[in-house]
């Protein structure tokens, strides 16, 4: 069994997203490396600049994610990635309402869960298989850590204060939860930190 991490592009000040979920500055780091790697979404060509470093990472991802699980938030603020999300893998979709045209929609990699947090992961476990599950939106990993679900958090920490946005670790009102550190890269514009999560 896989295991269900978090994993985001983060100001020092815990923004994962400036006003209007602008990610620009916070995906800057993407596009400072000295290496050319292309990534598409089912509407986009992105060309990215990673370093080794980035590449590595990317890479370990592509690897080793079966299934990504997006809160509704996420799903619409990317445009439903076009159609194909840019790791290419089936997407597990949490609303209470979903979007009637991609619903049953041939070929679409989308499946919508409307019964909550944990039948999400346990949806989108059954689509993993032996892979690993990546959780995406701040609201759905807050849950997902609220309830024991996560097992990893992987932060890529951008030297920067965006002193507004949308914040990945608020009113999470729990008991302090241990983490573990797991890894440390330093990279052009940015610092990967790895977390696992105590249980
Ligand atoms: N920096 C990064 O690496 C990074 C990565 C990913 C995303 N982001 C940013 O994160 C933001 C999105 O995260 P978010 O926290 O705003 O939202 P989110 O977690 O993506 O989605 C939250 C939405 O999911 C649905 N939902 C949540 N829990 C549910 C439940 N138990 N049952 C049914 N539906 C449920 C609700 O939508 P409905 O009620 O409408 O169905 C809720 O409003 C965007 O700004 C995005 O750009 C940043």
């Amino acid at each position: 069994m896989g295991t269900v991490g978090a994993g985001f592009s983060m100001s020092l000040d815990g923004f994962i997203a400036g006003p209007n979920d602008d990610v620009q500055r916070v995906f800057a780091w993407m596009f400072k490396g000295d290496q050319d790697v292309q990534v598409s979404t089912g509407d986009e060509a992105l060309d990215l600049k990673l370093t080794s470093e980035g590449i590595e990472q990317r890479e370990s991802m592509e690897h080793s994610i079966g299934a990504i699980l997006s809160g509704r938030r996420m799903f619409d603020v990317s445009g439903a990635w076009g159609g194909k999300h840019p790791l290419n893998v089936p997407i597990v979709v949490l609303t209470h309402q979903p979007p009637q045209e991609w619903v049953n929609k041939p070929g679409s990699p989308f499946t919508f869960v409307t019964d909550g947090i944990e039948s999400a992961v346990a949806k989108a476990k059954a689509i993993a298989g032996d892979k690993n599950i990546g959780v995406g939106g701040a609201d759905i990993t807050r849950q997902c850590l609220k309830l024991g679900l996560l097992d990893e958090i992987g932060i890529d920490l951008v030297p920067v204060l965006l002193g507004s946005g949308v914040r990945l670790f608020e009113h999470l009102g729990i008991e302090p939860i241990e983490l573990e550190i797991a890894g440390v890269t330093e990279d052009t514009g940015v610092t990967h930190l790895r977390y696992r999560v105590i249980k």
